[in-house]
């Protein structure tokens, strides 16, 4: 248990070491070192067995290249040439279309077989600049070689000869990238994380067990917001919105939603919220697949599930609790007992299993609803308090 418990502070440390800020922004361990190194290899090899003996000349793209540039002619086995442009494009995180050449070509290369090594290719931009002052140097050969590609972000025509490795449209920073004159000097690269510092919680509870009340007071005190997958479906449903009249096909049929359906309604919910401190989910997940996904969904913003806090009270106990609202909510699924004893079997039966999911990856926290609010909130708090 001991050595459990330390290993988990641990793992826990290191993750927060890992992240690294830059200016205003965070940002998460992508390419390794050794991934850099083994692609840019691969465009070695590839660049060595098409020029055969031709010797090249090396055309760098300042600044960004100048770590690719060093690595890969160290790799390179045969003799060349090296020389450098410089080119400026970015603003903080955003490409711009306004290049300007700071330093141009300072020897002909009339005749001469030329390998552009560009860190990154992203919108294009830069590259169609340098198509633009090569377009009358008489070179016999103009190749285009990119350590890091954004296939999503290029809208040009102009072929890629190598590519070391396709990434997604995200910002990156390392490897001699920059984001606002840092991070260039890091040996391995780093991606921009778009959420921050995010709680989120799935709240789980036995009918009866106060998680309404609970989930009014977590979402004050800690700032957080409540997404009640009921309260989605009937606002969707209720404004008509595609994915509402899409759940509404499935329900009118009598079929079951299906999860991806209920994930794209949380997901326009999560994007609503971008500024959140975190969020509470209420009635989702409940199956394993559903955990899954929405491990997914909040992998795609950067963020986790950082705990699951179910409520435990103990039957009887909600039984006496449900009976006595049935005599004031009138509602009739609260004034029988045979009707609640069995809501509360079907949710141990459901959440049993989602129990596990939580609890394997330590992040199952029950705790004991029986008692006032206040002391409810309180130990709820205590959780909280250290996620
Ligand atoms: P493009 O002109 O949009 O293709 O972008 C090319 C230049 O923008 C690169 O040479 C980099 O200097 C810069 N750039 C593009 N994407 C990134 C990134 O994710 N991080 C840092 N700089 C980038
Ligand atoms: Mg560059």
């Amino acid at each position: 248990m001991a050595i459990a418990a330390t290993n988990f502070y641990l793992c826990f440390s290191i993750i927060i070491t890992m992240v690294l800020k830059l200016h205003d922004l965070y940002f998460k361990p992508f390419i390794s070192e050794e991934e850099i190194q083994n692609a840019v290899q691969s465009m070695v090899d590839a660049i060595v067995a098409d020029l055969g003996d031709e010797m090249p000349v090396f055309v760098g793209i300042l600044n960004g290249s100048f770590m690719l540039v060093s690595d890969f002619v160290k790799k390179y086995p045969k003799p060349c040439e090296v020389t450098f442009i410089k080119l400026a494009s970015y603003e903080g995180v955003k490409s711009s279309e306004d290049i300007q050449r700071l330093i141009g070509l300072t020897q002909d290369l009339t005749g001469r077989t030329v390998v552009i090594l560009e860190d990154i290719i992203d919108s294009g931009n830069t590259l169609e600049e340098v198509h633009r002052i090569f377009k009358n140097e008489k070179v016999k050969d103009l190749r285009i070689a990119t350590l890091f590609y954004k296939p999503e972000a290029y809208d040009k025509d102009f072929k890629l000869h190598y590519v070391g490795k396709e990434i997604p449209n995200k910002f990156i920073v390392g490897y001699g990238l920059d984001y606002n004159g840092l991070g260039r000097d890091l040996p391995s690269v780093y991606q921009l994380k778009t959420t921050q510092h995010m709680t989120n919680i799935v709240l789980f509870g036995p009918p009866g067990a106060g998680k309404g009340t609970q989930a009014n007071f977590l979402k004050e005190k800690y700032d957080l917001v409540h997404i009640s997958t009921g309260d989605v479906f009937r606002y969707n449903i209720k404004n008509e919105t595609a994915l509402g009249m899409l759940a509404k096909s499935y329900m009118d049929k009598g079929e079951l939603v299906p999860d991806q359906v209920t994930i794209d309604m949380l997901n326009k919910e999560v994007e609503k919220n971008t500024d959140a401190k975190g969020f509470i989910f209420d009635g989702f997940p409940r199956t394993n697949a559903q955990a899954k996904a929405l491990d997914q969904l909040m992998d795609s913003k950067d963020s986790q599930i950082n705990a699951m806090v179910a409520l435990e009270v103990d039957d009887e106990v909600l039984v006496k609790r449900l009976l006595e609202r049935g005599k004031t909510s009138g509602r009739a699924d609260d004034a029988d007992e045979g009707i609640i004893r069995n809501r509360i079997k079907e949710y141990y039966d459901k959440t049993a299993i989602l129990k596990d999911y939580y609890s394997d990856q330590n992040k199952y926290f029950g705790v004991n609803g029986v008692g006032s609010i206040e002391e409810i909130t309180v130990r709820l708090s205590a959780v909280i308090d250290k996620l």
